[in-house]
């Protein structure tokens, strides 16, 4: 079964395969599996890394009214699928750390792409991209490591489990109060979709929530005995 949208990553693989001066898909796979950088190149193209903190923002804030629901004595059971260099768990644990102290969350971070992980495990991120974080949650959570670079606290990075976890490949973990799954979605098939919308569900407690990306509606969603209760969120009954 095709798991990712054909024509949009052919598209994208045949403009490196042309720069590369290669003439067949064939040719450029064959020098990529001997040569560690072109794999390299050729994977980043594929899993395409681009994050941000608070990635639009009003859907955090959106977020932020839903905690009440979703944190039990203090405690947080949260899975950010396709986290990519990392500034979607560490917004999340800064969000939450505004509702609860960060020592009842549990926040599991997973993507396929292990040099992108390594990144967030890092967790070293510069002035531009802290920009959008408030100054204050700043002052507490980072660190200056270089004049133009931070460093997320020890406190913050320990307490998020990063994981190398496929997807369209690997087991869910259960019982999830939220999963916060973004802007990768639109890189699968419908059919890869179906799949991973029963996971989703089946990974999540009842009541728990689904936090998709701006292009990512669900449709029918109670097929997969989820609820939307605001655009991009969708509860577990
Ligand atoms: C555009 S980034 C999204 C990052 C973050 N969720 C956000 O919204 O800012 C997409 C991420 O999906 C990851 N990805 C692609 N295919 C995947 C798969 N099958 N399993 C897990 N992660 C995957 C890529 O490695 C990449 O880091």
């Amino acid at each position: 079964m095709e798991k990712y949208k054909r024509p949009q990553m052919e598209r994208r693989l045949t403009a490196l395969c042309t720069k590369r001066g290669f003439h067949t898909f064939g040719e450029y796979l064959d020098a990529a599996s001997k040569d560690a950088r072109l794999m390299d190149e050729l994977l980043d193209r594929m899993t395409i890394n681009v994050s941000e903190f608070f990635r639009n923002q009003s859907r955090w804030d959106a977020l932020a009214q839903l905690f009440p629901a979703l944190i039990r004595n203090n405690r947080i059971k949260a899975w950010s699928a396709a986290c990519s260099t990392g500034q979607e768990p560490y917004t999340l644990m800064l969000l939450l750390s505004k509702y609860m102290p960060i020592s009842g969350v549990s926040l599991l971070a997973t993507d396929i792409d292990e040099r992108a992980l390594r990144v967030a495990k890092e967790g070293i991120y510069s002035e531009e991209e802290l920009a959008p974080i408030e100054q204050e949650l700043r002052n507490k959570f980072f660190r200056a490591v270089t004049s133009t670079q931070q460093q997320a606290v020890d406190e913050v990075r320990a307490r998020i489990d990063f994981r190398k976890h496929n997807l369209l490949e690997q087991p869910f973990d259960t019982d999830f109060d939220l999963i916060v799954c973004r802007n990768v979605l639109i890189y699968f098939t419908d059919s890869a979709k179906d799949i991973l919308y029963h996971k989703f569900a089946q990974a999540l407690r009842p009541g728990g929530m689904l936090f998709v990306g701006s292009t990512e509606q669900i449709f029918h969603a109670e097929t997969y005995r989820l609820k939307q209760i605001q655009p991009f969120f969708y509860q577990k009954l």
